[in-house]
């Protein structure tokens, strides 16, 4: 454990830096008197060399990619390029407003126009708002436009939204806040939509189907063609949860194949940093006829000058963020799109799903894999056997993960798997990483039959042994005095 920096005070130890500027800043000119410090803050004397040590320990604690694998399923902890982060810290980018004149910011209108332009294309929409800063923004935006679709035509009476049991939960809970009513359909023995099921449900009053593909297991949606044809003709809306897009890109394009509307989670599936709710991009693509319903503004493109356009505001479903959405975010994605073209796009998914299959092909004869046709770029084990002999919670088996120094996977998500163990290694993994994460798991399996309190006492090398999950929620203590 880190020493405390507090505790490591000393009079008289100090590093080294610039003398103070004396010319007046605005900011310390306009902040008033009573916000003022008057006395110096109480901070701890330490050597230069005591704090750098510090620090670097603390940030090495918690576990991040650039650290280790993290096979978190659902949420792709794929690597974020670095050269990334160089050009979009560029000033040219980095010191713009977004109320400038637009013919001063013409090259950053020219990014957005054009991803707005590649997001559809490679999912084969007519066109993508960037304005949504999270997926589940997003499923809220597309799930808006749909209803504006219906009150437009007068079709007031459709009010639910259909989706299946392995949803991931943020799509009832936007359909919910979209205003809809939720239909819960099971899946089958396939893990997939069940039709029997789907075909009683159906009616007039039905807006739209909202459906995840892959899906939460891992499963690609076979039946789609089957599913959207039956939702077309009561007039409802195919809206996709295109958060695992990162294992369809450049092979499947949804809006060919019965998709109306569709989210993509550019942290997932084009490499910006995963916003866990935001700040992240939600972008959202819709097929032609809907484009109206989108937030504004959208960049369009006059002659040769790129102009933000508020022209729908008659039919558009309004903002749903200030702006135009999280431009540094955005830009990340343009440039991984322009960097990877489009072959490198389709070796995205590609490799995706050959690391998740290599992963359960060789782990299946340890852990249950109760969907074990092929899996798309994720796949979802379970702890079953080993809760059933030993006793041994997945919650145990993920804690015992940590001390073989990896990240757990997703664990009892979804919900229809019992012991869900929800395993993503993402393209970016060299087969030596992925063969050494399942020997860990081997080794796993043979702990909960050799020793299993050891597994049940995990994890024992790791700076925090197991905490009480709720307790930190419940009496939040973030003040520390010395
Ligand atoms: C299938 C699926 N849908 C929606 C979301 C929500 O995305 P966000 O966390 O950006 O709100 C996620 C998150 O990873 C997801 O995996």
């Amino acid at each position: 454990m880190a020493n405390l920096i507090f505790e490591m005070h000393a009079p008289g130890r100090k590093g080294y830096t610039l003398p103070k500027n004396d010319v007046p800043t605005p900011i310390a000119t306009c902040i008033p008197q009573n916000y003022s410090r008057t006395a110096p803050l109480r901070l701890p004397e330490v050597s230069e060399l005591d704090v750098m040590r510090h620090f670097i320990e603390l940030s090495q604690l918690n576990h991040f990619i650039e650290k280790g694998f993290y096979p978190l399923g659902s949420c792709t902890m794929k690597y974020n390029p670095k050269i990334n982060e160089t050009l979009v810290r560029n000033p040219g980018w980095n010191n713009i407003h977004p109320l400038q004149p637009q013919d001063t910011v013409q090259g950053a209108l020219e990014a957005m126009y054009d991803l707005q332009r590649d997001l559809a294309e490679i999912a084969g929409f007519a066109v993508a708002t960037l304005q949504p800063v999270a997926g589940a923004q997003g499923e809220f935006t597309g799930l808006k436009v749909i209803a504006a679709y219906h009150k437009h035509n007068g079709d007031t009476h459709k009010t639910k939204i259909l989706l299946p049991d392995s949803a991931h939960g943020t799509n009832p809970a936007s359909a919910f806040m979209s205003g809809f009513e939720i239909v819960e359909l099971p899946s089958n023995d396939k893990g997939m939509v069940d039709l029997e099921a789907l075909k009683a449900a159906i009616d007039e009053n039905v807006a739209g189907f909202m459906l995840t593909n892959p899906n939460t297991l891992g499963i690609f949606e076979s039946q789609i063609e089957e599913i959207s044809r039956l939702v077309h003709s009561v007039g409802g809306l195919m809206y996709m949860d295109g958060a695992n897009f990162n294992a369809l890109m450049g092979l499947v394009k949804p809006g060919e194949i019965g998709f109306d509307v569709m989210h993509y989670n550019l942290h997932k599936s084009f490499a910006t940093p995963h916003g866990g709710g935001g700040p992240g991009s939600g972008a959202v693509g819709v097929r032609e006829d809907l484009v109206k319903f989108l937030p504004y503004p959208m960049v369009t493109k006059e002659g040769s000058q790129y102009v933000l356009c508020n022209n729908d505001q008659e039919t558009s479903i309004g903002k749903v963020h200030a702006f135009y959405g999280n431009f540094g975010v955005n830009l990340r994605a343009y440039i991984y799109i322009k960097m990877q073209g489009a072959d490198g796009i389709m070796r995205v998914s590609r490799n995706a799903i050959i690391n998740a299959n290599y992963i359960m092909r060789k782990l299946e004869k340890y852990y249950h894999v109760p969907f074990n046709d092929n899996c798309m770029h994720e796949f979802v084990a379970s702890g079953e056997w080993q809760k059933e002999k030993y006793g041994i919670k997945t919650l145990d088996i993920a804690k015992r993960i940590l001390d073989k120094g990896y990240h757990a996977p997703t664990i009892y998500f979804p919900l229809i798997v019992h012991e869900a163990m929800m395993i993503e290694p993402t393209e970016t993994e060299s087969k030596e990483t992925l063969d050494a994460f399942i020997q860990a798991m081997i080794d796993i399996a043979k702990e909960c039959e050799e020793t299993p309190e050891l597994v049940k006492n995990a994890p024992q090398n790791t700076p925090i042994r197991r905490v009480d999950d709720t307790l930190a929620v419940r009496q939040l203590n973030l003040h520390y005095t010395w």
